[in-house]
């Protein structure tokens, strides 16, 4: 039997994280402006080789979807997989305004 491996370099997709609203206890990359208001940022230790400004990641949460601009690093505690957003973007996810974290969120980069 011929077996292959994969080898998984970057996170692809991750189950069950949230999405926090505003980027509070965020390190920002100092994106310029023009990247527009739709920023996410992730747990450094996930961010691999992608460059910060010029990656796009896809967020999900219960049905909807939104791309933001990858715009800084978020750590919510080891291990972790939970990302901030801007308000702009959690807007877009969100269920109502009177939410202020989304679960369970899935993202990947574009
Ligand atoms: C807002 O959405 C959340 C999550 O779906 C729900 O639990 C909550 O009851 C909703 N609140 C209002 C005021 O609709």
């Amino acid at each position: 039997m011929f077996i292959t491996k994969s080898l998984i370099t970057t996170a692809i997709l991750v189950g069950a994280a949230n999405a926090n609203l505003g980027f509070t206890g965020v390190t920002t990359c100092g994106c310029s402006p023009s990247n527009g208001p739709f920023a996410v940022a992730i747990p450094a230790a996930l961010a691999g080789t992608h460059v910060c400004c010029n990656e796009a990641i896809t967020l999900s949460y219960n049905g909807k979807s939104v791309t933001a601009i990858y715009s800084g690093t978020y750590d919510a505690g080891a291990g972790t997989q939970n990302v901030a957003l801007t308000e702009t973007a959690f807007d877009v996810l969100e269920d109502n305004s009177s939410q202020t974290s989304l679960s369970p969120v899935t993202w990947a980069f574009n």
